[in-house]
């Protein structure tokens, strides 16, 4: 891919304040926006969970009212239009690309409007362009796609027919309603701007990864029978999809991501495979996994574990596991259709575990931890944990409150390192490890942890573009 044109930026994705009946007084709930993943509906509609994720629960219920709150979403909301005119078209900028006005020949000084088609722009890899987020199709794709998930596993914890209605509205919104649907390509995503930069480059491809958290909770919505889930609109989102993947799969853009030999071709492969599972092409998806499996992967993982693509960037920590969580969320696609990839080996004969195993063993630094965490209670929960070393990392790592996490809920099972419950504050006598609350006699506080889990998670409060 062109140098400077992949990039990566962090962003507050919700940080709200909002009195819930069940959890007085007012708590802030941050919403972490995981890279990527995909959760097997049936594990979801078994609701056979382990009382360990009791927290875990609470805190996907918190998420789902606090997301829910903010919707719906919809590209028309921005308030510049594409080259087409039709705001309908998904559009984003190129976020480290910059103008260059000192040869454009103008007497009077131009609009911002004038600066985006006029000038040239140049990359300055790294350096994000703040006026990036003017057009922010991509920040409300990513809200909405958090919103679908965590009401969906909502609807299934609790049963309320809000949270599946919320489903219902969001999906309607982004995707279907005429006067808001969005079109099915991404001709307009991450444009450079600039007199040649007016139109979408195949990094912006990556924008639509969270694909893979709309199809989970939609497929646990269609499986689970949910009433709100009608057929029209199940019908008219397969429509939708069924046009959108003959664009991801003939668009050259498409295809140039397609290719791309880092993790934006492992979430090109997330997007695909998830999306031909929600038209019930099992046999597309697998086709699509296999191509994954053995192309990009094989060369993705060094003889070591590490992810040479990935510490060569800018900022290896969180590559490493920006490029973990698509590969888990591949093997975890695969899984769900019966194509068992867990114990695939890299030309170097290395698995997702190994490259999860070098990843921890190295420091955070000035990056943020916290982007990793998901991907160690996955590959615990799939290859085991016996010694409990994981546990233990994450215990130590991520801190008491790790069983609070929302993620904890689908990737189990996973030790919850014995913890009376998530809350730094309390205090226990007698068996406290130096940095959790050890649980003696099976009592579990349950949503008392707010306050401390939006410090845990308040370093991973990222929506990870990259
Ligand atoms: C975005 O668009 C939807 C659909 O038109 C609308 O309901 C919502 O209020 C808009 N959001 C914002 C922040 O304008
Ligand atoms: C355009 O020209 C004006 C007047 O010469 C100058 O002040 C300004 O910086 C130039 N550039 C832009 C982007 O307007
Ligand atoms: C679902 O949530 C509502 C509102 O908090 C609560 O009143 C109800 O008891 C919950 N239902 C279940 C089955 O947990
Ligand atoms: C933009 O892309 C379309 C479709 O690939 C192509 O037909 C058109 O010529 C491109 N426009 C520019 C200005 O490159
Ligand atoms: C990997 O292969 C071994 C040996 O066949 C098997 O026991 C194990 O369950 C596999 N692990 C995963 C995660 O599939
Ligand atoms: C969870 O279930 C196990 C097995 O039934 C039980 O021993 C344990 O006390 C329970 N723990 C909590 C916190 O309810």
């Amino acid at each position: 891919m062109r140098p400077g044109t992949s990039f990566s930026f962090t962003a507050v994705l919700s940080v709200a304040s909002l009195l819930l009946s069940q959890l007085a007084p007012v708590h802030a709930v941050t919403v972490t926006n995981y890279a990527n993943d995909f959760i097997d509906p049936q594990y979801v509609l078994s609701k056979d969970f382990s009382n360990i994720t009791v927290e875990a629960q609470d805190t996907i219920i918190s998420w789902a009212q606090t997301m829910a709150a903010q919707g719906p979403w919809s590209v028309m909301n921005k308030t510049y239009a594409p080259p087409t005119g039709n705001k309908h078209d998904y559009m984003s900028w190129a976020p480290y690309w910059w103008p260059d006005c000192s040869n454009v020949g103008n007497t009077t000084e131009l609009t911002p409007e004038e600066i985006w088609v006029t000038c040239p722009y140049v990359s300055r890899d790294g350096l994000f362009n703040p006026d990036g987020r003017t057009i922010n199709d991509i920040g409300e794709f990513e809200d909405m796609a958090n919103a679908i998930l965590y009401n969906a596993l909502a609807w299934a914890i609790n049963g309320s027919s809000v949270y599946s209605a919320n489903v219902a509205r969001f999906v309607n919104t982004w995707f279907l309603a005429a006067d808001t649907a969005m079109t099915t390509n991404l001709a307009y995503a991450q444009m450079e701007r600039g007199p040649n930069g007016q139109n979408g480059t195949h990094t912006g491809i990556l924008d639509l990864k969270c694909m893979a958290k709309v199809v989970s909770g939609v497929l646990i919505l269609r499986e689970g029978k949910a009433a709100e889930w009608t057929s029209d609109i199940d019908t008219a989102l397969n429509s939708w999809t069924t046009e959108y993947i003959s664009w991801l799969t003939t668009a050259k853009i498409a295809l140039e991501e397609k290719a791309a030999t880092n993790n934006h071709g492992t979430f090109y492969y997330n997007q695909l495979a998830a999306l031909q599972i929600l038209v019930g092409d099992n046999a597309g998806a697998k086709k699509t996994l296999e191509e994954y499996f053995t192309t990009q992967y094989t060369w993705q993982i060094a003889a070591n574990g590490d992810q040479p693509l990935e510490t060569a960037r800018t900022r290896p920590y969180h590559y490493r596991a920006y490029n973990l969580a698509a590969m888990i969320t591949n093997a975890k696609l695969g899984a769900y259709i019966g194509y068992d990839v867990w114990n695939l080996t890299s030309k170097n004969g290395k698995t997702i575990k190994d490259a999860l195993d070098y990843a921890i063993t190295l420091p955070a630094g000035k990056e943020t931890a916290s982007e990793l965490w998901p991907n160690v209670v996955a590959v615990g929960a799939v290859y085991g944990d016996a010694d409990g070393a994981y546990a233990k990392w994450m215990l130590d790592n991520a801190g008491n409150t790790y069983p609070a996490d929302a993620q904890f809920l689908w990737n189990q099972p996973f030790s919850d390192s014995g913890l009376v419950k998530a809350d730094a504050t309390t205090t226990s006598s007698g068996s406290s490890s130096t940095s959790g609350v050890r649980q003696e006699d099976g009592a579990r506080s349950i949503g008392a942890s707010w306050n401390v889990l939006a410090m845990a998670v308040g370093a991973a409060m990222l929506a990870v573009f990259a």
